[in-house]
């Protein structure tokens, strides 16, 4: 059956000012089809498909929607065609509800709407695609897994045919990816096209019809997911293989950096986020957190970083009391912090890449900022860690997911601090920046850092860590070796065993 493409994107291409972001791409998606979409950070993924949901316009080429040549001139002509797109960073107004966020700027639905209905009809998407969801919660509470079921319930409700997903699961634990797949393989099922970024190579071999990938703006190969090999597709990506395996050098470990001692905090719901929870990590160690999203891990980092209060315990830097210091106190004591949420805690999405670059030093040394500095400082930062933007003085908003990344754990880690704090480091990252924060990480450990590592990659906390403290529910159910425990045992931790203490206080 030769049906007509859903989508065709014709030799597209794409300048930003210094940088063709896209450059000749021809991209085919047929209905009933997930189509992955791969490339190394900055590699025009994200802008290819801006282009497919008329944010971009394309400098050259064509865009047929079902056969029909179409020009998008702004998203809703998109939305008009049935294209959907959840964003790498989640467009949602914090303050309102996920009824409110669903029906937001839908022209039809006015001012006044019926809110017991619209929540009804969002009940039922989430009941018929398995993504349950309370439509009267304020997204502010939500987690971030269960923002972009919002993002996808809004696309659905304006019924998108063609629903693009920009990385989804690099911010959903293995079980939320498992599901949405499964309700993606369903959407499909309906004749739906689906398109997924990701860096994942697995999962994109595992849950994909069809791929493509980008390096360097230009289309590098396109094939279906059954002859596709990792390899293969990392060369596509790379140009080169690439080596994954770390040496971790044995380092004795110094005085203790961080010591929380049985601390307790709420989450954003009032509730109790962080029971009892002790942990203690020494200068050169890196303590992994490991545990399934949602269980008090982003509460406690930001318990570490001065973002949130302490309802009960002491928390200590360097042997100083600072259970009641805010985050400025936390930054002054040699804290740096590389939160969850980059475009909103970690950097101002607003501003260039070197004002973010000094934003931090604001607070240490008020306004008076050498400029030349700053910028020379910025820029070697940039090339020093291979971060790829047009211009320094754009909004690092217009930089690409993984450079983001790369931008703010750069600054956290040329702060010098003596704790350092990362959240999901990994998130985003193609293969080769993955390896590059590995590297950074181990490096930061044998200058003697103290690191506090959360992630949901078991992989990655037994590669790095020296021990693992396992959250479940907000509590530690034990602090264990990485070399003396299996992925199994930690895996049944994660989900409530409680194991012995083995770690030597
Ligand atoms: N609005 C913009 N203005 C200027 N340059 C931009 C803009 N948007 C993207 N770019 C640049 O275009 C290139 C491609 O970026 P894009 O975001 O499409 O990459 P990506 O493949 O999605 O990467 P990642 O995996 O890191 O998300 C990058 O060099 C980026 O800095
Ligand atoms: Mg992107």
């Amino acid at each position: 059956m030769s049906a007509i493409p859903m989508v065709e994107m014709v030799k597209v291409t794409k300048r930003f000012p210094g940088v063709v972001a896209n450059d000749n791409v021809s991209l085919t998606i047929d209905a009933g089809q997930i189509h992955g979409l791969l490339g190394e950070n900055g590699a025009g993924k994200s802008t290819l498909m801006s282009i497919l949901t008329g944010l971009y316009r394309p400098d050259e080429g064509d865009i047929y929607i079902k056969g029909k040549k179409v020009d998008m001139l702004s998203p809703k002509d998109a939305v008009t065609q049935g294209i959907g797109m959840v964003h790498q960073h989640f467009k949602l107004v914090k303050s309102f509800t996920v009824a409110e966020n669903v029906i937001l700027g839908m022209k039809d639905m006015g001012v006044l709407y019926d809110k017991t209905k619209i929540q009804a009809q969002v009940e039922r998407f989430c009941t018929q695609y398995g993504m349950c969801i309370d439509p009267a919660a304020k997204v502010w509470q939500l987690t971030v897994g269960e923002q972009q079921r919002v993002e996808i319930i809004k696309a659905l409700f304006r019924g998108a045919e063609i629903l693009i997903l920009d990385e989804p699961t690099a911010v959903l634990t293995p079980q939320e990816a498992k599901d949405l797949y499964k309700t993606l393989r369903l959407m499909a099922g309906q004749g739906k096209a689906i398109i997924v970024i990701s860096h994942k190579l697995s999962e994109v071999l595992e849950g994909t019809d069809m791929i493509s990938v980008l390096r360097g703006g230009k289309p590098a190969g396109s094939t279906k997911t059954e002859l596709a090999s990792e390899q293969e597709l990392t060369r596509w990506m790379v140009g080169r293989n690439v080596t994954t395996h770390m040496d971790r050098a044995a380092n004795e470990p110094g005085e203790v950096v961080l010591e929380l001692d049985k601390v307790s905090c709420l989450n954003n719901r009032g509730q109790l986020a962080v029971q009892q929870a002790s942990i203690r990590i020494r200068a050169g160690e890196i303590l992994g957190i490991a545990g399934v999203a949602g269980n008090g891990q982003t509460e406690l980092a930001e318990v570490v970083a001065g973002l949130r209060s302490i309802e009960s315990g002491t928390k200590h830097v360097g042997g100083v009391d600072h259970t009641f210091s805010g985050s400025r106190d936390m930054i002054r004591a040699g804290v740096s912090y590389v939160p969850e949420d980059r475009l909103g805690t970690g950097l101002v999405p607003g501003l260039n890449a070197v004002d973010n670059y000094i934003l931090k030093s604001y607070a240490q040394k008020g306004w008076l900022i050498n400029w030349q500095q700053a910028r020379e400082e910025t820029q070697d930062v940039i090339s020093s860690y291979d971060i790829k933007m047009a211009n320094l003085f754009n909004p690092v908003k217009m930089m690409s997911g993984g450079n983001l990344q790369k931008l703010l754990l750069a600054r956290e880690i040329n702060a010098d601090p003596r704790l350092l704090v990362v959240v999901y480091p990994m998130r985003g990252l193609d293969v080769g920046a993955m390896a590059a924060v590995r590297k950074l990480l181990l490096a930061e450990r044998e200058a003697g850092k103290a690191i506090l590592l959360i992630s949901e990659e078991l992989d990655e906390l037994f590669a790095l860590s020296d021990c693992i403290a396992v959250l479940h529910r907000g509590e530690i159910m034990g602090v264990v070796h990485p070399r003396t425990v299996t992925v199994e045992e930690v895996g049944m931790m994660m989900a409530g065993k409680r194991m012995l203490e083995q770690h030597a206080v």
